[in-house]
This record gives C-alpha cells, sequence and structure tokens, in this order.
C-alpha cells in the first residue's frame, strides 16, 4: 500500500439508507470548526470521470453486466479518484472524507455478489490503493436502511437514476451488512461500527471520539 502522507483518510460506509451523507456533512462541519482542512468527497463519482461511471454503475436499466464488469469500473472509478483527489489533497494536509471506499466493493462486490476475496484484493494491491486510517461503519437493520433510502429516492425523484441497488432483494443487503461487519471484525482497530438508529445528533455523538482518537493517534496532534 502507498506509504504515509501529512493528511488523514477517513471513509463511511454502511449499506443503503444509513446515513452516511448525512453525517459526512457533520463530521466536515466538526473538523473544520477545530480549525482542519478537509475536503468530503465520494466514490463512486468523485472525480469527472467517476460521475460518467456513477451514471452507469447506479442506473437502474436493463443493461446486463457480470459481476466482474462492474467490479472493474468501481476499481477505475476509485483509481482514478485515488490520483487525481485522494492522495494530493493528503499530501497537501487536507484531511480527506469518502463517502464509501474499498470497503464497499468487499462488501458488495465481495459479500453479496460472490466475488472471491482474493480476486479483489490482488486487484487493490496491483493498483496500490491506499488504506485509510479510520473507517466508521454505520451500522443498521437493512429493513430500515433501504425504507429510509426509499423516501429518500422519492422524494429526490432518482430510483431510476440511482435505484439500482436499492431495488435488490433484502437478502442481498443482508449480505452486504453482515460482510461490513465481518470486515470490521477483521480491522477492529481500522474500522469502527457505530450504531445508526436514533437522531443524527444521536448518531454524530457516536462518531466523535472515535474522530478524536485517529487525530490524537494518526496526526499525533490531540482537538
Ligand atoms: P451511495 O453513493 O448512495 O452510497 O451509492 C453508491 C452505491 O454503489 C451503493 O449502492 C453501493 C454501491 N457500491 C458498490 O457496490 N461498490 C463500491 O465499491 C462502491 C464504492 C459503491
Amino acid at each position: 500500500m502507498t506509504s504515509r502522507r501529512r493528511g488523514l483518510f477517513l471513509t463511511l460506509e454502511g449499506i443503503e439508507g444509513s446515513g452516511k451523507s448525512l453525517q459526512i456533512r457533520r463530521i466536515e462541519a466538526y473538523l473544520k470548526d477545530k480549525g482542519m482542512h478537509c475536503l468530503a468527497t465520494r466514490e463512486p463519482g468523485g472525480t469527472e470521470f467517476g460521475r460518467a461511471l456513477r451514471r452507469v454503475l447506479l442506473h437502474k436499466g436493463s443493461a446486463s453486466r457480470e459481476p466482474l464488469s462492474e467490479l472493474l469500473l468501481y476499481l477505475a472509478d476509485r483509481y482514478q479518484h485515488l490520483k487525481e483527489v485522494i492522495l494530493p489533497a493528503l499530501e497537501q494536509g487536507i484531511t480527506v472524507l469518502s463517502d464509501r471506499y474499498h470497503d464497499a466493493t468487499r462488501a458488495y462486490q465481495g459479500g453479496a455478489r460472490g466475488i472471491a476475496e482474493t480476486a479483489i484484493e490482488t486487484l487493490a494491491l496491483s493498483l496500490d490503493l491506499l488504506e485509510p486510517d479510520g473507517t466508521i461503519l454505520l451500522d443498521l437493520e437493512p429493513e430500515l436502511g433501504l425504507a429510509r433510502a426509499r423516501d429518500r429516492n422519492q422524494l429526490q425523484g432518482s430510483s431510476l437514476e440511482e435505484g439500482r441497488f436499492e431495488a435488490e432483494e433484502l437478502s442481498f443487503h443482508k449480505a452486504v451488512r453482515e460482510a461490513y461487519l465481518r470486515l470490521a471484525g477483521r480491522w477492529p482497530e481500522r474500522i469502527r461500527i457505530v450504531q445508526a438508529c436514533g437522531t443524527p445528533d444521536e448518531v454524530f455523538s457516536r462518531i466523535t471520539p472515535h474522530l478524536e482518537e485517529w487525530i490524537t493517534t494518526v496526526l499525533g496532534k490531540g482537538l
């Protein structure tokens, strides 16, 4: 994996409707308030190239695709994002907050679509993907997450444009959640499970102790 740089690299993960987008804005505001330079970004779609890929990846259309074809598109998005956005920001000492990253591939393409872990990790290694310094896993019952995601899509009228994964069966989302929890068991120092139920304020109050810990341990600087 790529060697350390000056900024902190944090990611948010979770099933659909776990509240990542809302919490990432809260985290960004919190860190900026503490005087840190932050960049909030996301996958897929953190670059212009990635936004074109996002339309293809998430459109709930009929174009069929092999799980491995889909995997390669997510990795293409990630590699471009890493080179164009994440690494340059980290090198400038900016904290990068990414709404999803490689754990999403491990959980969705690996855990739920059934692609072998060795295939995913071999590709990650050959792309020299950087592991985050810290990852918040917003954990929620899939039934609740899906209901939230569908309400949001209806409100935004985005069910066709970005509804590909929400349309999957409940069993798919359960497999994603289980895969995420296994990842957290494997990297307990890096991946912190945060209960995503309750109000946004309650969820955010569960996140801040982890942020403070990473800032102290990784950047060697207290808040
Ligand atoms: P989101 O931006 O609303 O979280 O949606 C992104 C969707 O893309 C979500 O359903 C998960 C999926 N996804 C993967 O399957 N693999 C990946 O590597 C990434 C980054 C996202």
